[in-house]
């Protein structure tokens, strides 16, 4: 998909998850989790992939690069701002692909030239024309991006598209950076420049939104009806700020509204519902109950009024079967008394294919989990695959933990924990049992870390349930997120909140992260 595709209803999806989305405050992910993240998008039928920035970070480029090699039938993308390095590195990670593409942005807006780029419009005309060519020169698969083109006046935009094509670019990308679009407009400002801009129908008009007003998906799908034919989303709407529109809700309003919207793309739907849980859990970010698609209530039908409804003709209250989305009924799976062999068939089942030392490692937390809970369901296993905390890179592990806790009287933890292998105790008050597990955990690593978000949820139903317990830190302008799956609440809050800590720990180009911050949204 280099020019304008034949097939005039077809809807190619772009997935920036690892790019956008993992620029999330907190959603750093790992190099084996881009992997995985990305594997899983090209196995859903997802189009074009951005990998990642390759200049922000040695670790960025490694895992573009290493995305590209894997790839199998998707195109792999690299983003690069208007600057010759940025270009040549992108390039340099993406050739190593099937297929790949260099994506570079410059801003348009004339707020941005005035404060970010102080620049003026004929510099930036002479940027998009050289370092398109810089591109095009280095792979035939370029998309140019006009950063805050929603805010940017027609004429000028048109200006810069028609260089941009000029120069090269074959998929063009009008983003609304900020979330400030309504629909009515988003879809006008593609219908202009479709229109207006010679040359225009050689390239593939791209939208990429963000949810400021919670419009990411209703303007994307405008851009759509204007002529856009390349979306741009992350699963779940991960990303900057109330994230990016979110692709399974792009894909499902196309699929389930085929008749306000005759478009389609190539996304299997039956495994929108694993994509999310995989996204959630690398960049540990919980799904709200109430997401469509994928949130945990999606389906849910409470009132009696609609269960009646449901009962009799599911139609009368379900747009679309969960089975389409790939939600399949929570069972009962094995006790402890399953063995190696029934283990490794249900990861298969769940989508899971994990090498011999995870497996083993995975097996002993199932056998472990199996003896104090007497019902295991799918969810227990997919927490329990999904759940890092206490991963052998830790440099701060649990040892032991005990809690007193009295109405209105004291709450203690006692606490004992390796630091790079060294064993330290400690013990500390709090207003409460989590407080006291948290005041502890920092008094025994000596970090004092602000708490940006802690969160308890059941991972199946009943009083014996897993707890699945979410903790978002921040230290020195550094966010980091954990989480784990116990059955004790309080021990899996106490891991998730050193899972954090550990991840604040791991160094990342901070630098090169800090310029990503600045020129990326
Ligand atoms: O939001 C935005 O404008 C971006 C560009 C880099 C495409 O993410
Ligand atoms: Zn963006």
């Amino acid at each position: 998909m280099t020019t304008a595709d034949t097939n005039k209803d077809r809807v190619y999806i772009f997935d920036t998850t690892l790019r956008d989305g993992e620029q999330s405050p907190g959603a750093t992910m790992t190099l084996e989790e881009k992997l995985q993240v990305a594997e899983m998008l090209d196995d859903m039928g997802v189009d074009i992939i951005e990998a990642g920035f390759p200049i922000a970070s040695n670790g960025d480029f490694e895992a573009v690069a290493e995305v590209a090699k894997r790839s199998k039938n998707a195109i792999i993308a690299g983003l690069a701002r208007a600057i010759p390095a940025d270009i040549a590195r992108a390039g340099e990670a993406v050739r190593f692909a099937r297929q790949g593409r260099i994506h570079t942005f410059v801003s348009t807006s004339p707020i941005h030239l005035a404060h970010q780029m102080k620049k003026t419009e004929e510099q930036v005309l002479e940027i998009i024309s050289a370092t398109v060519a810089q591109a095009r020169n280095l792979i035939d698969n370029v998309e140019w991006s006009a950063m805050d083109a929603t805010r940017t006046p027609i004429d000028f935009l048109a200006r810069c598209v028609e260089l941009a094509i000029k120069a090269g670019a074959t998929t063009i990308n009008l983003p609304d950076t900020v979330g400030y679009a309504v629909p009515e407009e988003h879809g006008a400002m593609f219908r202009a420049i479709i229109e207006r801009v010679p040359g225009a129908d050689k390239v593939i008009f791209s939208s990429h939104c963000h949810n400021d007003l919670g419009l990411a998906v209703a303007n994307s799908l405008a851009a759509v009806k204007a002529g856009a034919r390349q979306v741009e989303c992350t699963i779940n709407g991960l990303g900057e700020r109330a994230g990016n529109a979110a692709l399974e809700e792009i894909v499902m309003a196309l699929r389930t509204r085929g008749d306000a919207m005759p478009y389609h793309t190539n996304i299997e739907t039956t495994h929108l519902s694993r994509a999310s849980k995989i996204v959630s859990a690398a960049a540990n970010f919980p799904v709200q109950y109430n997401k469509a698609i994928v949130g945990k209530n999606a389906f849910a039908h409470e009132s009696g009024i609609h269960q009646d409804g449901m009962l009799k003709n599911a139609e009368t209250y379900e747009i679309m079967t969960p089975a389409s989305v790939g939600i399949k009924e929570t069972t009962l799976v094995m006790g402890k008394h399953s063995g190696r062999a029934a283990f490794k068939d249900k990861l298969r089942e769940l989508g899971y294919e994990l090498g011999d030392n995870a497996f083993q490692e995975a097996f002993v937390r199932f056998k472990d989990l199996a003896d104090r809970k007497k019902h295991i369901y799918d969810a227990d296993i997919v927490a329990l695959v999904d759940d890092e905390a206490g991963s052998i890179d830790d440099r701060i592990k649990l040892v032991d933990m005990e809690v007193v806790s009295k109405t209105g009287g004291i709450h203690r933890c006692d606490m004992t924990v390796t630091i790079d292998g060294e064993k330290t105790t400690v013990s500390y008050d709090g207003t409460g049992s989590v407080d006291a597990i948290f005041n502890a955990i920092k008094q025994a690593v000596g970090l004092d870390p602000h708490l940006v978000l802690y969160a308890v949820d059941g991972v199946t139903g009943g009083t014996d349930a897993q707890a699945s317990a979410h903790v978002r830190l921040e230290h020195n302008g550094r966010i980091a997120s954990g989480n784990a799956a116990e059955p004790d609440t309080l021990v899996a809050s106490a891991r998730a909140y050193l899972n954090a800590v550990n991840r604040l720990l791991i160094e990342r180009g901070a630098a090169a992260q800090g310029a990503m911050e600045s020129a990326a949204s």
